[in-house]
């Protein structure tokens, strides 16, 4: 991340922390040398100081990187510490911020800070920009999914589709998404007739994405409940109302707000209350389904119901999430043209089978395996010879066999009702069952001999009660565990395998059945739910692994950050898709802006020329002697030219490579790559399944209409080339990654052909408690789903734009200086994009494209924006230091006036005493003068009249 920023001393920053991520600072002094700059910053939290540096690079039109190493803060050692700009109002507007992208400065610590604000005060939803981020509460939030809130923004969407302004918009809400979804369905739909070219743009889709144990299950089953609750009601009120639901050309046009408001409540009162979520099935109640028929269940509740069913055959307690899907889905929900939901589709992704055989600690095998043994009546138990989870391999290689506050007895009575519900005859749930305990028995045979394997007679028992639950005969089973079938120059051989080769054929064999029943399932599903009128358009919810990252990466990992690559391609696509609309609504010139491509990634990843990763694991594969090494090898010959791939020669000597991906590097380790793409099963072991004398358990392994199609083809091109380089088994001999390569550009198709609406979904803690952020992981979830990556794409080109009236309020400062250079006034007030153009164009040292007046915004590269923020900023330090300077001479004037005049009063007393003290002084003395005249006088006179007389006598 780089931050820019014109800082001074005084700014608010944020610093990279190692354990908060971010912490805010504020910076105390700033000094610039011809090589760096070097900043001390006061940390708020803990008040200490610490010194950063940073290399400066040439300083261009006013845009500084500031990447900075930090000194100080104790422990932290190079961490790069960053300091872009925290705005001062974020601090007290964050909780009220319902869109980040209202941020001037949308970095990742701003999205941070604002989340974190928001979670701290139960507030989940955030929009940033077109997605929806919903932080995992992992507590009930009153009234968060009421019955009340549901018709308030069933109420909003409503209003707004019929042109009444909100005065008051509703927070973000993944009701608000699941209501834009429909509402842009419905109104598209209304645009278009039946056949019309473009009729594709009624359909929509959510994306869920997230870390595991992020919600992104409970968020989408959110939206299937909030689209089952308004797509019955539709119908409901298109047999009542004239102006709400008639017509496939039904935009209202009168009496809307009553009609809206009559919808709603009728919506509403038919809605449970928001019940409290449950980690396990069905977290949201669909009680409200519950009395809506009698008989044959509604579509509504049938796929509310698929949730259980899909959650106990494919969900498992990890260390993660104690109901962690171990598959992507995407259920597409069929609307009819008045808007009434009427059926749905589900396609499920890459089910994750090595969990069947081996589970670590802490960890489950699928929810199945329990509620069969907790939830079975004793003597269906018994007759199956089913014991505890310790008893059996599959369920006791882990200590954990229980799940914290849900019970697998009840959950098995939830999903024995969903089956019912779903329309699954006795003799299917019979069937799941059985299978489900003959994997339980087969987890438990094993094998003995030295080099040639044979059943080790102690678990004999075991093989037989498997064959006896498969519908099998026992030494069939046994052969097909122990032998392996050869054709050698047009004759059928068996060889016998050791022990540790049956052991992995037994656990091939049970990952196939379980994978076929999970298939079997979703199909069974399908036919009870899916509406086969193609004029419907839908809603599709995926619900999709998130980019992984972990110590050990595998196939699996490579398969899920494939897809996230291509969800990210497709998100890269829509963003600049809505920037174009921006720019040309605004009617900018966008043909210079360069948007990201990960096509690099894909093509390293899918492409069959030169052969990307995935074709040359098919490759490894097909040769007899290949293994997981020179897979390893072949990657890094075909691409080592790569800039997106890498392997160093510590990783060449692991077989691992590296691949670096829009969310960061993940290194991948080869081992087991070549047997988890096969995961196939001799044909011989396929065709004693399909044999099974129970219709069920042989129905898994019929071919699916795709399947038997492929196998036509590949039957057709065998026979072109003599089948040559074939292998046996006909739908069998596709690879995994094949089998996802194609899964997936299908489901781009289907998604590419809809409009998006994006939701990721963060784990704010990995303890799964309420009211706790992690903010580490926060930030790393981030970076991971693509976020900060959608917010980089939606900020390339012109990242910063201000609605002109803003823009000139902001920058009015600069007008002075505007028109000192101009030499002449800008134009009027009424004319703010003049003004605008005229005030920019008079700043000087602005590059050519910079910036772009558009109808209502003013739209600014980066650099532009920040060279612009650094006038503001020095007009007002300038006028800062005037202010400061008036004010101090007002100040010391004032002082310096008082003190004279107190000196003025304080001399005049003084003076005026000694004034008095000289006057006094002078009185005595004349005084003494005539005491001493009249006394001298008296006594010369006296002494003369003596003199006299006496003279006068003689
Ligand atoms: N909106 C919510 N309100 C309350 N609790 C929730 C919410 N969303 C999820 N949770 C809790 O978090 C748990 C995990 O959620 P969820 O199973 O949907 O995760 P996920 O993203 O599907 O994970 P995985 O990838 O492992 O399947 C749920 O069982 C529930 O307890
Ligand atoms: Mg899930």
């Amino acid at each position: 991340l780089r931050a820019t920023a014109p800082m001074e001393a005084g700014a608010d920053v944020w610093v990279a922390d190692k354990d908060q991520a971010w912490v805010r600072a504020v910076v105390e002094t700033l000094t610039t040398s011809a090589s760096s700059l070097k900043a001390t910053v006061r940390i708020e939290a803990t008040g200490k100081s610490v010194e950063l540096e940073s290399p400066l690079e040439p300083d261009g039109g006013g845009a500084r990187d500031i990447k900075m190493r930090n000194s100080g803060i104790p422990g932290d050692g190079d961490t790069p510490a960053e300091a872009p700009p925290a705005e001062g109002a974020l601090r007290l507007s964050g909780v009220g911020l319902d869109d980040l992208i209202g941020l001037t400065h949308l970095h990742e610590p701003a999205i941070l800070h604002v989340l974190c604000l928001r979670y701290a005060s139960n507030i989940i939803y955030t929009y940033t920009g077109p997605i929806l981020l919903a932080v995992n509460p992992f507590q009930r939030i009153d009234g968060l999914y009421s019955t009340e809130l549901l018709q308030k923004y069933y109420l909003a969407g409503l209003l707004r589709s019929q042109g009444v302004d909100e005065q008051d918009p509703l927070p973000p809400h993944v009701f608000a998404t699941a209501d834009a979804a429909y509402r842009s369905m419905i109104d598209a739909s209304a645009d278009y007739s039946e056949g019309d070219e473009g009729a594709d743009a009624m359909n929509q889709s959510v994306l869920v994405s997230g870390e595991s144990g992020a919600g992104k299950t409970e968020t989408a089953k959110v939206i299937m409940r909030y689209l089952s609750i308004v797509g019955r009601e539709m119908k409901r009120h298109h047999g009542s109302s004239s102006s709400m639901a008639s017509s496939p050309h039904r935009k209202a046009r009168s009496g809307a707000g009553a009609a809206a408001a009559a919808a709603a409540s009728s919506a509403a009162s038919a809605s449970s209350p928001g019940t409290p979520l449950s980690p396990g099935q069905g977290a949201f109640s669909t009680s409200h389904m519950e009395h809506a028929t009698t008989g044959a269940a509604s579509v509504e509740e049938r796929i509310l119901k698929s949730n259980p069913i899909l959650e106990t055959f494919g969900n498992a307690r990890t260390v993660r999430n104690e109901n962690s899907s171990r598959f992507g889905k995407f259920i597409a929900l069929q609307f009819d043209d008045d808007g009434q939901l009427v059926g749905s589709r589900i396609q499920t992704y890459l089910l994750e089978k090595v969990r069947i055989v081996s589970q670590s600690d802490g960890e489950r095998n699928y929810h199945a395996f329990y509620q069969l043994l907790a939830g079975t009546p004793a003597e269906q138990l018994a007759e199956w010879g089913l014991g505890k989870p310790k008893d059996h391999h599959y369920t006791n290689q882990s200590s954990t066999t229980g799940l914290t506050g849900h019970s697998d007895a009840e959950l098995r009575e939830e999903t024995e009702e969903a089956l019912t519900t779903m329309g699954f005859s006795e003799e299917q749930r019979l069937g799941v069952w059985r299978t489900v305990a003959a994997l339980l028995h087969l987890g438990n045979v094993t094998f003995q001999g030295d080099e040639e394997a044979e059943v080790d007679p102690a678990t004999a028992e075991s093989a037989e009660r498997a064959a006896a639950l498969l519908g099998v005969s026992e030494p069939d089973l046994a052969k097909v565990l122990t032998h392996k079938r050869l054709e050698v120059g047009g004759k059928t051989m068996f060889k016998c395998l050791t022990p540790a080769d049956a052991t992995t054929a037994r656990d091939a064999l049970c990952k196939q059945v379980y994978g076929r029943l999970f298939e079997w399932l979703v199909a069974r599903v399908n036919d009870s739910i899916r509406h086969d009128d193609d004029t419907s358009s839908f809603i599709g919810v995926l619900d999709i692994f998130g980019f992984e990252s972990f110590l050990v990466n595998s196939f699996e990992q490579l398969c899920i950050n494939y897809t996230n690559e291509k969800l990210q391609q497709h998100f890269n696509d829509f963003v600049f898709r809505l920037e174009q609309e921006e720019y040309d609504r605004e009617g900018i010139d966008w043909a210079d802006i360069e948007f990201p491509d990960n096509q690099d990634i894909l093509g390293l990843i899918e492409d069959k020329r030169p052969p990307g990763l995935l074709a040359l694991l098919d490759e490894t594969c097909i040769m007899p002697k290949a293994d997981d090494g020179s897979f390893a090898d072949k990657a890094r010959d075909t691409h080592s030219s790569s800039s997106r791939f890498s392997v160093s020669r510590m990783q060449q000597s692991r077989r691992q490579f590296a691949i670096r991906h829009y969310a960061g590097e993940v290194v991948y380790t080869a081992d087991g790559f070549c047997d988890k793409n096969k995961d196939s099963i001799p044909a011989e072991a396929a065709e004693l399944v399909a044999a099974s004398t129970f219709a069920v358990t042989a129905s898994f392994f019929e071919p699916t209409p795709e399947e038997a199609k492929a196998a036509e083809e590949e039957a057709a091109a065998a026979a072109k080339s003599q089948g040559r380089g074939r292998r046996r088994g006909g739908g069998m001999s596709k690879t995994v990654s094949t089998q996802f390569r194609s899964q997936l550009q299908s489901l781009m198709t289907v998604v590419r052909a809809t409009s998006p609406h994006y939701i990721r979904c963060i784990k704010p803690n990995s303890k799964a408690v309420p009211k706790v952020m992690e903010r580490l992981s926060l930030v790393q979830q981030l970076r991971c789903n693509g976020v900060l990556e959608a917010v980089r794409v939606s900020r390339l080109g012109y990242p910063v734009r201000l609605p002109h009236d803003a823009f000139l309020a902001r920058y009015a400062c600069l007008l002075p200086r505007a028109q000192a250079a101009a030499g002449k006034p800008p134009p009027p007030q009424s004319q703010p994009a003049e003004r605008g153009i005229w005030l920019l164009s008079n700043l000087g040292a602005l590059e050519d494209g910079s910036f772009q007046v558009g109808k209502t915004k003013i739209f600014f590269r980066k650099g532009c924006y920040d060279a612009i923020e650094k006038q503001r900023t020095s007009v007002l330090r300038s006028a800062a230091v005037r202010l400061q300077a008036a004010a101090r001479r007002f100040v010391y004037r004032s002082r310096f006036l008082a003190a004279r005049e107190a000196a003025v009063v304080l001399q005049c007393a003084v003076r005026s005493r000694l004034a008095r003290k000289q006057l006094r002084l002078l009185q005595e003395n004349r005084a003494a003068v005539t005491v001493q005249r009249i006394a001298r006088g008296f006594t010369r006179r006296l002494a003369f009249l003596r003199y006299r007389s006496a003279v006068v006598s003689l």
